[in-house]
């Protein structure tokens, strides 16, 4: 799926109460930019952002933050929340390879959605679940660990199932048809997602955590 370019993307990005322009400086002070205690999940590489807004609007009393690399599609998401007051959502453009400059340990929930599989092995550091990726959640998770995975990508899904589970993480649920499973699981479609629901493909989805 192409995305296209967005003509302006750095202003709309800079201009707009959603994205936060200077991370850095909330670092140990999200809750307090939110004003409120509530819990905060973050995805990495939000896309154009439809997850990240749905779940903002659907569940009112956590925080969300969605965080994306590319500039237009931030610039989209942050043009799709114009006439919008959503409290509880920010975003950032942002490489998620940095996120411990932006976060000390204040987030409950990592979601990874459709992430990309970097299928060659000199790109497997690039892996939102390659072991150097955990071991920077570990060092924003609050207390508990908490990543929510889907993709597509079996090869993705698989190497991820074995580096979560190397890294002592428990399976809470495992779905290997997301939107067919016979126990169904409450679920809000990425961008991607939509997509490929309507191909018929199958998502891969793990809901897992680690508790000390
Ligand atoms: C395949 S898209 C999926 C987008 C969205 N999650 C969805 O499911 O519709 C993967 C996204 O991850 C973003 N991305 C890739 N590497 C990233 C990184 N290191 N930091 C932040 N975003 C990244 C890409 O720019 C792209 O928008």
């Amino acid at each position: 799926m192409e995305y296209n370019k967005v003509k302006d993307a750095a202003n709309i990005i800079k201009n707009s109460n959603y994205v936060i322009n200077n991370p850095e400086k909330y670092k140990n002070k999200w809750n307090d930019l939110f004003g409120n205690k509530n819990p905060i999940n973050l995805e990495l590489g939000m896309g154009r952002g439809d997850f990240i807004i749905n779940m903002a609007l659907k569940y009112p009393n956590i925080n969300f933050i969605g965080l994306e690399l590319n500039e237009s599609q931030t610039a989209t998401a942050a043009t799709r929340l114009n006439n919008q007051k959503i409290a509880n959502l920010k975003l950032i453009c942002a490489d998620a390879k940095n996120i411990v400059n932006y976060f000390g340990k204040e987030i409950d929930t990592i979601y990874l959605t459709f992430s990309e599989p970097w299928p060659k092995k000199h790109d497997e550091s690039k892996r939102f679940t390659h072991i150097s990726y955990l071991k920077l959640y570990d060092r924003i998770f609050k207390k508990n660990k908490h990543i929510i995975l889907k993709t597509d990508n079996k090869g993705l899904f698989a190497y991820s199932l074995e580096t979560l589970s190397q890294y002592w993480y428990e399976f809470n649920r495992v779905s290997l048809d997301l939107h067919h499973d016979e126990d169904p699981i409450p679920n809000i479609m990425t961008d991607f997602e939509k997509q490929y629901f309507k191909e018929n493909r199958p998502i891969y989805y793990v809901d897992a955590s680690f508790k000390d």
